[in-house]
C-alpha cells in the first residue's frame, strides 16, 4: 500500500511513525513533511493547502490511502476532491468539516441538537458587540468565527480587554475574513480534557483521552499557542464520564450532522470543559490534535491503517482498539519568542541521544536539514519529546530527562506538563 500523509508538524511525524508500523504499508509519502519525517517517508514538496497539486501527485503515484493532518485542506474540501477522482482519503468532507471551519456553525448545530456548551451570542457589528460586553461584564470569551491557526480565541479578564479584542478582530481585522463574525461566549470553569473519536458516518470508536497545555508559560501563563505539551490518559475522564460524553455530545453531533446531510467520516475532536454541571464543549476540531496525537498514538497497539480503512468503508463497528496501559507525555520544545516572533536556522543537538533513551520518542515539527545536513529549527514548535511509562509521574521524569539532552539556541519548553494530572487522586492509573 502507498500512503500519503498531508502536513508537516509533530502530529504528522507521529502519524507517519505509526503508519510505518503497519505490515500493509510499502511506501509513505509526506507533503510537505519535515526533517524528522524524512527518516520514514519520502518528502513531497507540496504545501498542505495546495489541493490541486496534492491531487495531481496522488493520481500520478497511484496513492492507495491519503491521511490529512491539518484543518485547512479539510475545510477547503480536499476529501471531496480526492473522492471525486476515486481516491481513498481519511477525513471529513467540506460539509462536515465546517464544524471546525465556522465556530458559529458549530454553535448552531450544538443548539439545535441540545449539546451542552457555553452560552453565546453572535455579532457582525462591532458596536453591538461592545454594547453586549458592557452589559454582560467580564470575564468573557471572544472568538473569531473562522480559522485563525489556534489564535482566534481571547479570554478577556476585563471589559477593556474584551473591547480591545473586538477592535482587533472586527475593526483592524487581525484574523482577516475569519473575524467577520464574532462569538461572545460565557466563560466556563472546570478542568479541560479532549476526547477524539474515529467516525465512519454512523459508528464511532473513541481514542484514549488526552489533555494539552495551550498557554506558553508554566502555570498556564502567557498567550495561547498551538500546544506546548500533552498527556494521555487524562485522569479526569473516567469510564463513566466517557460514556456521558459519547451519549450527550459525540453521538448527537454526528447524528445531527447526518440529519443535515453532512455525513461525518474521520476524526472528531471534542475539546471539553468538565464543569460542575457535567462536560461542555469548548470547541470541535475535525482532525487529530497537535500535540495530542503525540501522546495518543504511542499508546495505540492496533494497526492504524485498519482503523482508517474501516472508517472509510463504514465498518468501524467491527473494530476494537487495543491500548498500551502506560501513560504518555509530550513536551514541546519551541523556538525562543514563540508564539510571537522567533528566529529560525538554529542547529539542534542531542536528538539521537534523546531518542536512544528507552521508551522515548522524539517527534519533529519545525525542522529542516540545512546544506550541511544539520537538523535546524524552521518553525515555532520545533520538537515533541515524548515518553511512555507505567504512570504519569514516571513519564514526567523520563520525558524531562530526554528534554535535557537536547539543545538549540533559545529553546523554550514548559516545565510543568502533566502536573494537573498529578494533582488528582489515583494519578498513576493509566486508563483510557
Ligand atoms: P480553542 O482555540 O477554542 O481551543 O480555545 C483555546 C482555549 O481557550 C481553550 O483550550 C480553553 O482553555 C479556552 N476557552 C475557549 N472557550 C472557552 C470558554 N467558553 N470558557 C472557558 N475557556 C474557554
Ligand atoms: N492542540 C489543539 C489542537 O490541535 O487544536
Amino acid at each position: 500500500m502507498k500512503v500519503l500523509v498531508i502536513g508537516s508538524g509533530g502530529r504528522e511525524h507521529t502519524l507517519v511513525w505509526k503508519i510505518a508500523q503497519s505490515s500493509k504499508v510499502e511506501q509513505i509519502f509526506c507533503a510537505p513533511g519535515n526533517a524528522g519525517i524524512a527518516q520514514q517517508a519520502r518528502l513531497v514538496d507540496i504545501k498542505a493547502e495546495d489541493i490541486d497539486a496534492l491531487l495531481e501527485f496522488a493520481l500520478k503515484e497511484k496513492i492507495d490511502l491519503t491521511v490529512v493532518g491539518p484543518e485547512v485542506p479539510l475545510v477547503n474540501g480536499v476529501v471531496d476532491r480526492f473522492q471525486e477522482k476515486g481516491l481513498k482519503i481519511f477525513g471529513p468532507g467540506a460539509a462536515a468539516a465546517r464544524l471546525e471551519g465556522s465556530k458559529v456553525f458549530a454553535k448552531e448545530i450544538m443548539s439545535k441538537y441540545n449539546v451542552p456548551t457555553a452560552g453565546y451570542e453572535v455579532f457582525q457589528d462591532s458596536q453591538k458587540a461592545k454594547d453586549y460586553i458592557a452589559k454582560k461584564g467580564a470575564p468573557v470569551v471572544i472568538k473569531a468565527d473562522g480559522l485563525a491557526a489556534g489564535k482566534g480565541v481571547i479570554m478577556a479578564q476585563t471589559i477593556e480587554e474584551a473591547l480591545k479584542a473586538i477592535d482587533d478582530i472586527m475593526e483592524d481585522k487581525v484574523f482577516g475574513s475569519a473575524g467577520e463574525k464574532v462569538l461572545i461566549e460565557d466563560c466556563l470553569t472546570g478542568e479541560e480534557a479532549s476526547i477524539l473519536v474515529v467516525c465512519d458516518g454512523e459508528n464511532i470508536v473513541s481514542l484514549a483521552s488526552s489533555q494539552d497545555h495551550k498557554r506558553v508559560f508554566d502555570q498556564d501563563q502567557g498567550p495561547n499557542t498551538g500546544g506546548m505539551g500533552a498527556y494521555s490518559p487524562a485522569p479526569v475522564i473516567t469510564d463513566d464520564l466517557l460514556a456521558i460524553i459519547i451519549e450527550t455530545i459525540i453521538n448527537p453531533v454526528i447524528k445531527g450532522l447526518k440529519q443535515e446531510g453532512r455525513i461525518y467520516k474521520g476524526i472528531l475532536y471534542a475539546g471539553l470543559m468538565i464543569t460542575s454541571q457535567g462536560p461542555k464543549v469548548i470547541e470541535f476540531n475535525v482532525r487529530f490534535g497537535d500535540p495530542e496525537t503525540q501522546v495518543i498514538l504511542p499508546r495505540l497497539k492496533s494497526d492504524l491503517i485498519d482503523v482508517f480503512s474501516a472508517a472509510i468503508d463504514g465498518s468501524l463497528d467491527q473494530v476494537k482498539l487495543d491500548w498500551d496501559s502506560r501513560a504518555c507525555i509530550c513536551v514541546v520544545m519551541a523556538s525562543g519568542g514563540y508564539p510571537g516572533k522567533y528566529e529560525k536556522g538554529k542547529i539542534i543537538s542531542g536528538l539521537d541521544q534523546a531518542a536512544g533513551l528507552e521508551d522515548v520518542l522524539v517527534f519533529q515539527a519545525g525542522t529542516v536539514l540545512d546544506n550541511n545536513s544539520n537538523c535546524v529549527t524552521a518553525g515555532g514548535r520545533v520538537l515533541g519529546v515524548t515518553a511512555r511509562a507505567e504512570d504519569i509521574k514516571k513519564a514526567i521524569d523520563k520525558v524531562y530527562e530526554a528534554v535535557s539532552t537536547i539543545q538549540f539556541e533559545g529553546a523554550h519548553f514548559r516545565k510543568d506538563i502533566a502536573y494537573r494530572a498529578l494533582d488528582r487522586k489515583g494519578h498513576g492509573r493509566a486508563v483510557l
